[in-house]
């Protein structure tokens, strides 16, 4: 079967890269893709947005089966516009429909979902414009700091946490003035949980679900976890502290009532779902919903399924998940990403990229990376993750951090202390 696959990172590289070790796919397509996914296949400039445009692309190329990377193309209704279209039907969006994808979509909807199941979310309140006075009254019940979210997609940018009221209430006034744009007309205000995140994943027909791999990323820019918030600049999997007992009850507590919540809500959602947690004192608790997988969390997770990709996504399709196996490799993965200097402000695309040939036993996914003239070059903040399998973490860590040594272009960076605060931890 030809595929596509919609995005352009280190996500969709690492997704297209496991779907071509696959016997039953024929053809990969990436759309808009990078210079990574152009070596797998065929890189088509289409914006994932423009659903005629990928729906056109799906009938001339004879694609069979269309994965979505981001959230963007779902929250905005991929999968529905295929079910409406004649031609399109038969053709399976792996990815929620619209209305699923709103657990991702709108924060408002995702925390009442998660209070109206009884699933662990820290305490809030929503509000427009209209309450401000309650947001007001809201917030000297919490205690600092305070969290402040836009209710819609904000670019990874909608949450502030501040520790003055006075500093809060402005922020809320910010958002609803349209600081955000429209993700900003209505305002999430929300108790601040203290504990340390992970990102769990699961795939679902709607039906019944597998669980992937485990991971944890690091956001900040720094070493330390320090400066400012960036995309993800590393990922590792597992996660040590997420041992059985700790992920038993993720299953019990969150993920089983997730499922039970979907099915009592009348949402058929066909797709992956990954939860943002956090592990408060030995228990967890759903800090967001997303609607796929994430980036770097699967450039980490994907070297750890060692069993058919594609398979499962068959399975989603067909809605037989339950008869698919899922096989992961119990060795440590990490992920480390490269970035171009002055990212996460502002940085310069366009520079050569040297060393991408792998001289060792890792993989390079490319996220922001384009072909220009016969070279690679920069084209994003975040350009290439480097993966690797090891025995323990720190092989793992140690292999990547040697392939990123091995590359080179103008002003690259990368963090130095990725997993440095699980290193020691066993699993
Ligand atoms: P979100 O976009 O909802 O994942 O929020 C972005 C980041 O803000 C999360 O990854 C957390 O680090 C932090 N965050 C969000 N909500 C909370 C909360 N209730 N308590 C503590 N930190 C939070
Ligand atoms: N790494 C976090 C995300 O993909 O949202």
């Amino acid at each position: 079967m030809n595929i596509l696959v919609l995005g352009s990172g280190g996500r969709e590289h690492a997704i297209a890269w496991k779907l071509s070790q696959s016997r039953k796919v024929s053809k990969i397509f990436t759309a808009p893709g990078n210079a990574g996914t152009a070596a797998l296949g065929t890189n088509l400039q289409i914006d994932p947005c423009d659903f005629h445009s990928v729906g056109e692309a799906v009938l001339e190329n004879e694609i069979g089966m269309v994965v979505v990377g981001p959230e963007a193309p779902l929250v905005a209704g991929i999968h529905d516009f295929f079910l409406a279209d004649t031609r399109l039907r038969a053709v399976p969006v792996i990815g929620p429909s619209s209305d699923a994808a709103m657990l991702e979509g709108s924060k408002d909807f995702a925390k009442s979902f998660l209070t109206r199941h009884n699933i662990p979310t820290a305490a809030y309140r929503s509000f427009d414009a209209s309450g401000l006075e309650e947001a007001h009254a809201f917030l000297q019940t919490l205690d600092p700091p305070y969290v402040i979210k836009a209710d819609g997609l904000a670019a990874g940018k909608g949450v502030v946490i501040l520790d003055d009221p006075g500093s809060a209430m402005e922020e809320v006034r910010a958002m609803l003035n349209g600081k955000f744009g429209q993700a900003g007309n209505r305002v999430v205000i929300e108790e601040f949980l203290k504990g340390i995140e992970l990102s769990v994943f699961i795939i679902t027909d709607g039906r019944s679900y597998k669980l992937l791999p485990e991971a944890k990323d690091y956001k900040r820019i720094g070493a330390g976890d320090t400066g400012l918030n960036t995309g993800g600049m590393g990922a590792v999997s597992p996660v040590p502290f997420a041992g059985r007992t700790f992920m038993e009850k993720v299953v019990r507590r969150i993920i089983d009532p997730t499922m039970e919540g979907l099915k009592k809500d009348g949402i058929l959602y066909k797709g992956f779902i990954f939860f943002g947690l956090i592990n408060v004192n030995g228990d967890p608790y759903v800090i967001e919903y997303n609607a796929r997988l994430g980036d770097p969390e699967t450039e980490a997770i994907i070297p750890r399924i060692s069993s058919d990709l594609f398979d499962l996504l068959e399975g989603v399709a067909n809605g037989n998940l339950s008869e698919k196996k899922i096989e992961t490799d119990s060795r440590y993965a990490a992920a480390v990403m490269i970035a171009s200097g002055g990212y996460p402000g502002h940085y310069e695309n366009g520079k050569i990229i040297e060393g991408l040939e792998e001289t060792g036993d890792y993989i390079i996914f490319h996220a922001g990376t384009k072909t220009s003239g016969g070279k690679v070059v920069t084209s994003g903040g975040r350009v290439l993750a480097v993966s690797s399998l090891g025995p323990t973490l720190e092989d793992a860590l140690e292999m990547s951090y040697r392939g990123a040594g091995g590359i080179s272009f103008e002003n690259m960076y990368f963090r130095p202390d990725i997993g440095f605060d699980l290193k020691a931890a066993k699993c």
